[in-house]
């Protein structure tokens, strides 16, 4: 949720913050704006819409020059989006910044201010911290800005300019994430990485209320009472190509083609002699074999890798799942017990509800394991146990790659589990697991196989108002997701159903020639689901099938067939899912929709 960026340094302050904003669109892409010192002043430039917008507003109307500087990319939570709502703000004369987060008691903050005579241009909560930071300043900033901090509720990462201290950058974070890169002569602070990743590899992660100060000096950290900080300094290990779309049209599709990689990277370090190994994440067998009830807790395309996590859990090791979405589990009063296991699955690692979830999991004493895909993120640091995915930078707000990785630590857990409980012998773990190895490769095929005609496919859905995705057990997991991805980049309402549940309620829905795209990759089910696709085709649906190659398909059963290559059956999911990512795709690019960044989104929900 926004994207804020700021630089110190011999170069051109506005291209290099307009180049690392430009990585941080996924955060929010609803207006943009910098702000640079200029012979002495604060020059302020803002605009609704993307990027470009900004750009072509400063070709027309000037660019600022400078050395130092802050920029911002917003998704609106206070106010509409509007150049006047767009950061940075101006709290006053004296201090001028960027915000990434929220601040919950901005009404209180606004009224107080208001009464002290001060008056506001925008509707945002930014504003009110400009306005509060102002009315501090009485020289010194750390001082201004730790009792700003102590009237504030919320979450925020602030990028600070005083306008009568023209050679500094001030940041500092609570919640929402921040790092201070260092490069030579130069020093950035960004929301996340992929921003700097083109001008340096080195940086800090700024802890909860650490204050940075960058000057043509270096960084400098300090606790709120002014106290120095000396911190370790991290190397990337993202390189630029990889945040880059790398030759493709649009990110979804390089990270699509990126799943082989992802997930061999993911799941061979975790791998030893043939059988799971997560002793480095600290999960060892006996642990494991503890494990009484498991509760997976997480938002959206994560909590549906949970719910295939859920079916091979509970088939292989017996041991009850229940996938929650975060921000139920967090205020619902969860019953969790000490022995429980909390797993929190999380891409960016800073979702707020998915950290709630687990702060309230640790509080009522549970185990917490966090799978997320960014270092240092906040989830990683507070979880009792991590397994990182290595999916790289996901770019694109549509999951694709973080999923099928996430899925393949779920397999890799199920097996260990169910190993470690007794409940599959050595040989069977074995088998599975060389499986699960071999399927990067089988992904390959897949995407191979089937792009065209998915393309081909989307066609078929492009004038739908509505449609359903159909599936039972590990199907139906599925298909939850791949209905959430056709519905956020095509804007194609669309559901998923469990087949069997269609006909108490549901099929009503059916008209003639509405889409279903029905998956039936599961044996034991796959005459259950036909019989389902017959319902609704009997009632005029269109029936798109993904199945694998050895389904016995009848002439009658759907309008277009998708096969997939067929691997061990509960493993499926990670062949099938790339015919649904795929069709999501195309369906977006046919309809003339922005794929990475679709409307209304944003790639890191760092609010409730
Ligand atoms: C959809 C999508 C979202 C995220 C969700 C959780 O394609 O990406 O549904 O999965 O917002 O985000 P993370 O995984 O960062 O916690």
């Amino acid at each position: 949720m926004c994207g804020i960026v700021g630089y110190v340094g011999p170069k051109d302050c506005s291209e290099v913050l307009v180049s690392a904003l430009r990585k941080l669109e996924y955060r929010g892409y609803d207006s943009a704006g910098i702000a640079v010192f200029e012979d002495g002043n604060i020059r302020i430039a803002k605009e609704k819409g993307r990027l470009d917008d900004l750009v072509a507003k400063m070709q027309t109307e000037g660019t600022p020059k400078g050395h130092i500087g802050v920029g911002h990319t917003r998704w609106a939570t206070h106010g509409v989006p509007s150049a006047k709502n767009s950061h940075p703000h101006a709290g006053g004369e004296k201090v001028t910044l960027v915000h990434n987060g929220i601040i919950e008691n901005y009404k209180e903050l606004k009224e107080q201010l208001e009464a002290q005579g001060r008056s506001f241009v925008s509707e945002t909560d930014t504003e009110v911290v400009a306005q509060l930071l102002d009315s501090n300043y009485e020289g010194d900033p750390i001082e201004a800005i730790a009792k700003t901090l102590s009237q504030v509720e919320g979450s925020f990462a602030l990028g600070i300019l005083f306008a009568d201290r023209e050679g500094e950058l001030y940041a500092v974070r609570r919640e929402s994430p921040l790092i201070v890169g260092v490069g030579e002569d130069e020093t950035f602070i960004a929301s996340d990485v992929p921003a700097i990743i083109k001008y340096t590899s080195q940086y800090y992660l700024l802890e909860h209320d650490e204050v940075a100060v960058l000057s043509e000096n270096g960084v400098k950290f300090c606790t709120l009472e002014g106290e120095k900080i000396e911190k370790e300094l991290k190397v990337a290990d993202w390189d630029q190509e990889a945040a880059e779309k790398g030759g493709y049209e649009h990110y979804m599709l390089k990270e699509i083609h990126e799943q082989p990689t992802a997930v061999k990277t993911t799941i061979t370090p975790r791998i030893s002699n043939g059988l799971p190994n997560l002793e480095e994440c600290s999960i060892t067998p006996e642990k494991l074999s503890e494990i009484k009830q498991i509760y997976v807790v997480a938002c959206g395309t994560a909590m549906h890798a949970g719910m295939v996590g859920k079916y091979v859990i509970e088939k292989l090791a017996r041991v009850p799942v229940h996938v929650d979405i975060a921000s139920e589990f967090r205020y619902r009063e969860p019953l969790i017990n000490k022995d429980d296991l909390v797993i929190i699955i999380s891409q960016s690692g800073e979702t707020a509800d998915s950290l709630a979830a687990m702060r309230l999991a640790k509080q009522m004493g549970a185990n917490t394991l966090a799978i997320v895909n960014a270092k240092g993120s906040s989830i990683a640091r507070e979880a009792d146990m991590l397994i990182y995915t290595h999916a790289g930078p996901e770019i694109a707000v549509a999951s694709t790659k973080a999923y099928m990785v996430q899925i393949s630590v779920m397999y890799l857990l199920g097996f260990e589990l169910a190993h470690a409980k007794g409940r599959i012998d050595d040989e069977t773990c074995r088998r599975l697991t060389s499986v699960l190895s071999g399927v990067p490769a089988v992904i390959e095929e897949t995407i191979e196989r089937v792009d065209a005609q998915c393309n081909e496919g989307a066609n078929k859905l492009l004038e739908a108002e509505s449609l359903l995705y159909i599936g039972r057990g590990l199907d139906y997991a599925l298909s939850m997701e791949g209905s959430l991805k056709l519905k956020e980049i095509s804007y194609i309402h669309s559901e998923s159903y469990a087949a069997g549940e269609l006909k108490h309620g549901t099929i009503s829905l059916i008209t003639d020639g509405m889409p279903v795209i029905a998956v039936a990759t599961q044996n034991a089910l796959y005459d259950k689901t036909v019989s389902n696709i017959k319902e609704v085709k009997a009632r005029g649906a269109m029936v798109i099938l993904v199945c694998d190659d050895d389904a016995q398909v009848g002439e009658d059963v759907a309008d277009f067939v998708i096969r997939v290559p067929r691997i061990e059956e509960i493993l499926m999911p990670m062949v099938a899912a790339v015919p649904l990512q795929l069709l999501a795709y195309y369906t977006s690019v046919h309809r003339g929709n922005d794929v990475d960044k679709p409307r209304n989104l944003a790639k890191s929900v760092t609010v409730e």
